[in-house]
């Protein structure tokens, strides 16, 4: 937990003191104060090659009258937007990481809402997953100091960091090991976090998902010893302005099934459960804002793996809204859990359902890794865009063709789960179009950004959590 405060520019000291430099140095008020008090800057950061382009971070010394051990200066470039201000704070707290307290400069950002990306970059860049290290060095961050901040920059700062802290939390259930989460697991963790934040849960288990009809579900998980669970969170507060229905891919590991996949294929598949966690991690957010907007979040919680029961290539599995699918390929199980999630979404008619699913390698492949497949109508498709660009989460919009729908047309059943050589985030999100009865609808597929492969300004090697901004900000715009 950090502390965010204000004091008046040049009262008291701080460990470190974090400020931002656009291209070309040019520094704010407070870069002046310390240009003017460290007289052999200037030549260093010519040595440095220090011009202020985004990314860039020098970290040098205090000296004779500077109350800071370190200072940071952080480059944001030429025109630095809002996103730019939670990078630099992001790269701020790890530059000081071993600061415990930092002051900064950076809230008074003329971009609006520089106040709150502060708080969310400096939580989110001192993330780190320790549980497993037995000599764990975690951020000694403990106080950030807004220089000169009044009142509203301190309490913006710390909604950033209430938003970041339902990223955390999305961010340790991506990290954790299988091993440590299974259905049953993450099915307590979400009615823990649901009595903690005054949610209402229900978890089905496995009788109540075979009773209930959710056949997609029970499928996948007939391979696995560990039991499957349904998680439903409500969150429903008192005149609300409209209703948001977010569903979560939950493959607590994906092996493949008897589709198994080769074992590099493997190695991050603890993390295909990133969609649930998003969904957790957005719903704590959201109750924790007091929103005015009924939100119903559903987490399908299963393994996919090959035991003796497990689904075979060629079975028919029936979802909880009748419509049948051959199960040619076990590996594509998340569209199979999510048929159900979706179901049970649209019986209860929400305004809109978005789901977030780690759900193809195809997309990877399109949009690399760090952008998300966006799938849906115009209308839900440009909310949602434009609720991802101002969290700062790059989705990018991807097509729907009808006449592609014949591409998982099955000989028996009413659809295949694979589709054809190519385009396969767009076969699979036709799958999904075909559970959400009429409800406005956005499939977004976080296979590549639901994952980091390095560490880079707020973002650390691993879970990203991903999603959880845009739903928290999908459900600010919604209530209004
Ligand atoms: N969870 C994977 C998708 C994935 C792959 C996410 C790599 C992140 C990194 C999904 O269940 C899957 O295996 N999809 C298959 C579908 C195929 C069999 C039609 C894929 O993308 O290969
Ligand atoms: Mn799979
Ligand atoms: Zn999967």
């Amino acid at each position: 937990m950090i502390e965010f405060r204000g004091n008046l520019f040049g009262e008291g000291s701080a460990d470190g003191l974090a400020v931002a430099v656009t291209e070309g140095r040019g520094f704010d008020e407070s870069g002046r104060w310390v240009v003017a008090h460290l007289p052999w800057l200037e030549k260093h950061l010519d040595d440095a090659d220090f011009t202020g382009k985004s990314g860039q971070v020098v970290v040098v010394p205090g000296g004779e009258g500077v109350p800071y051990r370190r200072v940071a200066l952080i480059g944001v470039g030429a025109d630095p937007g809002i996103e730019q201000v939670r990078r630099a704070a992001g790269l701020a707290a790890k530059a000081l990481d071993r600061m415990p307290t930092v002051a900064t400069s950076l809230h008074e950002f003329p971009v609006s809402g520089a106040a709150e990306a502060v708080g969310l970059g400096f939580v989110l860049g001192s993330y780190g997953f320790y549980r497993h290290k037995s000599e764990p060095k975690p951020s000694a961050l403990a106080t950030v100091v807004l220089l000169d901040g009044d009142r509203d920059s301190v309490d913006a700062a710390k909604r950033g960091a209430t938003i970041a802290d339902g990223v955390t939390i999305a961010r340790d259930l991506i990290n954790t090991p299988s091993i440590g989460k299974s259905p049953a697991t993450l099915a307590d963790f979400a009615s823990q976090l649901a009595a903690e934040a005054g949610l209402r849960a229900r978890v089905l288990d496995e009788k109540q998902i075979e009773s209930e009809g959710l056949g997609g579900l029970r499928g996948v998980s007939l391979g696995a010893s560990n039991p499957p669970r349904l998680v439903e969170l409500w969150y429903e507060p008192d005149d609300p302005k409209a209703f948001l229905a977010v569903v979560g891919k939950g493959i607590v590991f994906d092996s493949g099934g008897l589709s198994l996949k080769t074992a590099e294929g493997m190695e991050t598949m603890k993390t295909d459960m990133s969609g649930a966690a998003a969904v957790f991690g957005a719903m704590k957010v959201i109750a924790a804002l007091g929103l005015p907007v009924k939100v119903l979040g559903i987490a399908p919680l299963t393994e996919n793996m090959p035991g003796g029961g497990a689904l075979r290539p060629g079975d028919v599995l029936t979802a909880r809204n009748g419509k049948t699918i051959e199960v040619l390929n076990t590996d594509a199980e998340g569209r199979l859990v999510l048929a159900d999630g979706l179901s049970l979404a649209a019986e209860h008619e929400p305004d809109l359902i978005v789901d977030l699913a780690t759900l193809t390698g195809a997309c990877m492949v399109a949009l690399g890794e760090k952008i998300a497949g966006l799938f849906g109508a115009d209308e839900p498709a440009a909310l949602v865009e434009a609720a991802a660009a101002a969290a700062g989460e790059r989705v990018w919009r991807m097509p729907i063709p009808d006449d592609y729908r014949k591409n998982i047309d099955s000989d028996i059943a009413d659809m295949k789960n694979t589709g054809t050589k190519y385009g396969g985030a767009i076969s699979a999100a036709l799958l999904l179009k075909e559970f959400i009865g009429d409800v406005p609808w956005v499939h977004l597929d976080i296979a590549g950004p639901a994952r980091a492969t390095e560490a880079e300004h707020y973002l650390t090697k691993g879970g990203t959590g991903f999603g959880v901004r845009t739903l928290v900000q999908l459900a600010r715009d919604m209530a209004v």
